[in-house]
């Protein structure tokens, strides 16, 4: 990775303690790391169970103040609204108005990003297809798998074209196929330029996607590198080739005898991964149209997210940001300062920040659906009443 990438996270000492009711420090869930996230990379976070990835994800987001420490996030504080524009967020866990369609969904996030209703339209059916749900817009989030509920949510992370992904556990429920498709999309984002961090407990979904990775225990980073470098066995070399007549075979084992002098080598045929194969049997299920009730593959990339130059929004980003911003208008400030505070809390509901979130909209039965979509309008309403 090109090192004079502008960093899109910067992080130095950070730290984040959390505290019990009496403000005693419960958990020290951030030790005081460094790190940074370059323009264009995908990095993956990785650790056990509690080592502080999704805790870093939330600082990053804006979501989680830190205690200690410095973060920069496109150049601004993470809490900035227009950061957060920038910024397409997968949670670990689905937050889904279950009455809503997957349509309505969509729309939803749309509209909150303020998306006019002919963008949203194109972005959501491109989406759709792209995740293989296109079959079940009409459906109610609901109903859905936990697999159909993560690709709705990966579809709302991108419905903006973010700059920069950040995808907690992005193929967690899927299936091996959903998992193919989120890596293969998770490269393309990566050849438009965007940049993405990744946490996941599926190390293979990790190594086949990532650039670098940053390994944390217990809110320490204890090894951090590019992949190639740290998978890298230094002192053994592999030979691949089409398989050898015997005679040929004779002469290269003696050959590696006579030069081993005794040391053990072997010599074997190259596996196929239990991914590769399982793909294959269902891509022939699929020539043989054996049917099925489950998700459809989609996989086709929205156009919309391969329309742009390569990271030209980004670039754009980093550069108006170096410029100092002229002062707001007092006035103005505190409308602004209004507008983001709504915004925040309607982002925090939305992704589940360990903010106490009050109930979702209340979730009412079934012919009270347009009754919860009134709601969400009017939530709409409320945010981006001003916006063209
Ligand atoms: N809101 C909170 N209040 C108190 N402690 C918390 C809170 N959120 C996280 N922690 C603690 O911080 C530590 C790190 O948690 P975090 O959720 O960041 O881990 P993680 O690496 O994402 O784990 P997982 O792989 O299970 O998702 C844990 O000890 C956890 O108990
Ligand atoms: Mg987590």
């Amino acid at each position: 990775m090109a090192q004079e990438s502008n960093p899109v996270v910067s992080a130095v000492g950070l730290t984040k303690v959390f505290r019990d009711f009496w403000g005693r420090p419960k958990a020290k869930a951030v030790n005081d790391i460094d790190f940074e996230i370059l323009e264009g990379e995908v990095v993956g976070l990785l650790g056990p169970n509690g080592s502080g990835k999704s805790t870093t994800v939330k600082m990053i987001l804006g979501l989680l103040y830190p205690t200690g420490g410095q973060l920069s996030v496109l150049g601004r504080s993470p809490r900035a609204v227009e950061t957060k524009r920038e910024i397409g967020y997968l949670p670990e866990e689905s937050y889904l108005y279950k009455y809503l369609t997957a349509e309505e969904t969509l729309d939803f996030f749309g509209a909150l990003f303020g998306l006019s209703r002919a963008e949203r339209a194109r972005h959501i059916e491109q989406l759709l297809d792209m995740v293989g749900m296109l079959h079940a817009r009409r459906r109610r989030v609901g109903e859905f798998s936990k697999g159909m509920q993560r690709r709705i949510g990966l579809a709302q992370a991108m419905i903006n074209d973010p700059a920069f992904l950040i995808l907690d556990e992005p193929t967690a429920g899927l299936d091996p196929l959903g998992c193919k498709e989120v890596k293969d999309l998770i490269l393309m984002l990566k050849k438009r330029g965007k940049t993405v961090l990744i946490t996941s407990h599926l190390l293979s979904d990790i190594e086949d996607v990532c650039d670098r990775v940053i390994i944390l225990y217990g809110g320490k980073i204890r090894a951090e590198g590019a992949l190639d470098a740290l998978l890298e066995v230094n002192k053994q070399e592999r030979i691949i080739t089409p398989t050898l007549p015997p005679e040929v075979m004779q002469r290269v084992l003696a050959i590696l005898r006579e030069h081993l002098h005794g040391e053990s080598f072997s010599v074997d045929h190259p596996r196929r991964t239990l991914e590769e194969f399982f793909l294959e049997v269902i891509e022939q299920a699929k020539a043989d149209s054996i049917e099925t009730a489950g998700v459809i593959g989609g996989g086709r990339i929205a156009e919309y997210l391969t329309d742009r130059e390569e990271g030209g929004l980004l670039n754009d980003l980093l550069k108006e940001n170096t410029a100092p911003a002229p002062a707001p208008e007092p006035d103005e400030a505190a409308e602004r300062e209004a507008r983001e505070t709504a915004a925040e809390r309607t982002i925090e509901e939305l992704t589940g920040a360990d903010v106490p979130a009050p109930e979702a909209p209340a979730a009412p039965a079934d012919p009270d659906r347009a009754e919860a979509l009134a709601e969400a309008d009017e939530k709409l309403n409320d945010l981006l009443g001003k916006r063209e």
